[in-house]
C-alpha cells in the first residue's frame, strides 16, 4: 500500500493548470457506449477511476485506446452487456452505464454497486427513472436484471436531485423516440458538460444546468472529439492547499464561473481571490478566519465534494466554524484523524463543530475515501513534523498524482510504499 509523506511548513506558490473532471470523464466515458463509432476524449487525468471504468468497457467488449493524454473508445464491438461483478462494485460510476446499455441493447445486468465510506449509495432513484422510461426491473441476489426491450419516452420526476440518476435517464432517453422530461434533474456543471457533448454526436438534449431536462429521441448518434470540462473540485483542492499554508498561487483552464460556492467560502475566511473566465489567482492570510458555517446542498449550493477539504481549513483557522453535510450521510469519518493531528472538532450526525488552533501536529493517518484523504494531506500541509497519509491509492482516484500537483506549488509531499 502506498501513502504520502507531508512535510509541513512550506507555503505553496506557484501557477498549475487544471486537468479535466473526473465527475465529468466518467459519464463521457459511459456515453461512448451510445453510439458504435469512435469518441475520443482528449486530455483525461491519470486517476483510478478513468481506468476502473476502461477495463469495465473492455470487459463489455468496446475498445479502449489511450491517445496521448486522452483516450478512444470504440464501442462498435460492445456485445455483452453484463457488468463484471468485481468491477462494479470498485467505481459506484459503473452504475450509470446501465442508461447507455440499456439504450443500445435494451437489456442489461449490473450488480448493486455497493456504498462507501461516505454513505449507503442507494440506487433507487436511477431505477425508479429507467422505470418511468417503460424498463422492467428485477432484483435477485444482489443482481439488478433490466429489461429495456419495451422502453419509451417518458415523465421523470426525481425525489432528490441525484446527479448519476440524472445522467443515467438522459442517456438512456437519448435513442427513445419521442421526448422525455427529466423534472428535479441535478444541476450540476458535469450534466452540462455531457448534455454538450452528447448534442455534439448528435442528441438533442436540452435545459441541463436547470431543473428540468428534457431529451428528444434521436434515430442514432455518432462519435465525437471532447475536451472534458475542468475539475472544480480538484481547483478547490489546490486552492484550499494555498490557503492552509498562507499561500499565494494562480490556477489556470479553471472553471471558475462553476466554483462560487467555494471561492465565495475562501473569501469569508480571509483569501483574496482575482478572478477571470479559465484563471484565478488566490493570496491567503497567515492564518485563516473561521466561516460562521458551512452547508452543502446540491449545485449550485456548496459542493459535498469540498466539504471535508473546508473542514481541515477550520481546524487551523482563528474562531469557531460549523459544517452541515446534507448530501452524504456519513462525510466526516475523518475527523478523528484531523483530531489525532491536534485539531478539535465535534461531529454530532450530520453536523461538526470545529474550534480553529493555531498549530496542528504531524501523525500517521489513513485516507478511508479520496476527498478525506486530499484533506489529510492539506492538514500536513500546515501542520508542525511530519505526517503520514495511508492509503494513498483511495486519494489516486480522482487526484492526478497530487503529490506532484503538490510540489509543483513549492510543497513537500512524497509517495512511499508503505
Ligand atoms: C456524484 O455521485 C459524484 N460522483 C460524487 O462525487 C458527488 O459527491 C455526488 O455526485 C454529489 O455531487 C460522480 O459524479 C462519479 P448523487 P452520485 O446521486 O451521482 C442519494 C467524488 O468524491 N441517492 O447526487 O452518486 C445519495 O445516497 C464523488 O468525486 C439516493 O438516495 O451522487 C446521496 O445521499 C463522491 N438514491 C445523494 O442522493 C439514488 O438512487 C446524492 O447522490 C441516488 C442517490
Amino acid at each position: 500500500m502506498e501513502a504520502f509523506i507531508v512535510e509541513g511548513g512550506y507555503r505553496l506558490e506557484g501557477s498549475l493548470r487544471v486537468d479535466s473532471a473526473k465527475n465529468a470523464v466518467l459519464p463521457l466515458m459511459a456515453a461512448s457506449v451510445l453510439t458504435p463509432e469512435e469518441v475520443t476524449l482528449t486530455d483525461v487525468p491519470d486517476i483510478a477511476d478513468r481506468h476502473s471504468m476502461a477495463e469495465i468497457l473492455s470487459i463489455l467488449g468496446a475498445k479502449v485506446t489511450p491517445t496521448g493524454r486522452g483516450l478512444t473508445i470504440s464501442s462498435g464491438g460492445l456485445h455483452n452487456w453484463e457488468m463484471p461483478d468485481r468491477l462494479s462494485k470498485r467505481i459506484r460510476s459503473s452504475i450509470f452505464l446501465l442508461g447507455p446499455i440499456l439504450s443500445r441493447f435494451r437489456r442489461a445486468t449490473v450488480t448493486y454497486p455497493g456504498g462507501c465510506e461516505i454513505g449507503l449509495r442507494p440506487i433507487d432513484l436511477h431505477l425508479n427513472g429507467l422505470r418511468c422510461l417503460g424498463v422492467s426491473i428485477h432484483e435477485e441476489g444482489g443482481l439488478i436484471h433490466c429489461d429495456g426491450t419495451r422502453m419509451h419516452a417518458g415523465e421523470i420526476h426525481f425525489d432528490y436531485p441525484s446527479v448519476g440518476a440524472t445522467e443515467n435517464v438522459m442517456m438512456a432517453a437519448a435513442l427513445l423516440p419521442g421526448e422525455t422530461v427529466i423534472h428535479n434533474a441535478a444541476r450540476e456543471p458535469e450534466i452540462v458538460d455531457l448534455q454538450q457533448m452528447m448534442n455534439r454526436m448528435g442528441a438533442k438534449v436540452r435545459g441541463a444546468g436547470g431543473q428540468t431536462i428534457c431529451v428528444e429521441g434521436v434515430k442514432a448518434l455518432h462519435g465525437v472529439t471532447w475536451k472534458p470540462m475542468p475539475d472544480r473540485i480538484v481547483a478547490g483542492t489546490l486552492l484550499a492547499a494555498a490557503a492552509i499554508t498562507g499561500g499565494e498561487i494562480e490556477l489556470t483552464d479553471a472553471p471558475v464561473s462553476d466554483m462560487v460556492a467555494v471561492n465565495a467560502k475562501l473569501r469569508e475566511m480571509g483569501c483574496v481571490l482575482h478572478e477571470e473566465p479559465h484563471r484565478l489567482t488566490l493570496t491567503a492570510p497567515r492564518r485563516l478566519t473561521a466561516f460562521a458555517q458551512l452547508q452543502t446542498q446540491p449545485h449550485p449550493g456548496f459542493p459535498t465534494d469540498m466539504q471535508v477539504q473546508m473542514l481541515a481549513l477550520l481546524c487551523a483557522s482563528e474562531g469557531t466554524g460549523v459544517v452541515v453535510e446534507n448530501v452524504f450521510e456519513n462525510r466526516f469519518t475523518h475527523a478523528g484523524d484531523l483530531n489525532r493531528m491536534g485539531a478539535h472538532i465535534l461531529c454530532s450526525g450530520r453536523t461538526a463543530v470545529v474550534r480553529g488552533v493555531e498549530t496542528l501536529y504531524g501523525a500517521r493517518v489513513t485516507a478511508r475515501d479520496l476527498r478525506g484523504g486530499a484533506a489529510l494531506v492539506l492538514a500536513g500541509l500546515r501542520a508542525q513534523g511530519v505526517t503520514q497519509v495511508d492509503r494513498a491509492d483511495l486519494i489516486d482516484r480522482g487526484y492526478d498524482h497530487l503529490e506532484k500537483q503538490l510540489c509543483a506549488l513549492g510543497g513537500k509531499v512524497t509517495r512511499i510504499e508503505a
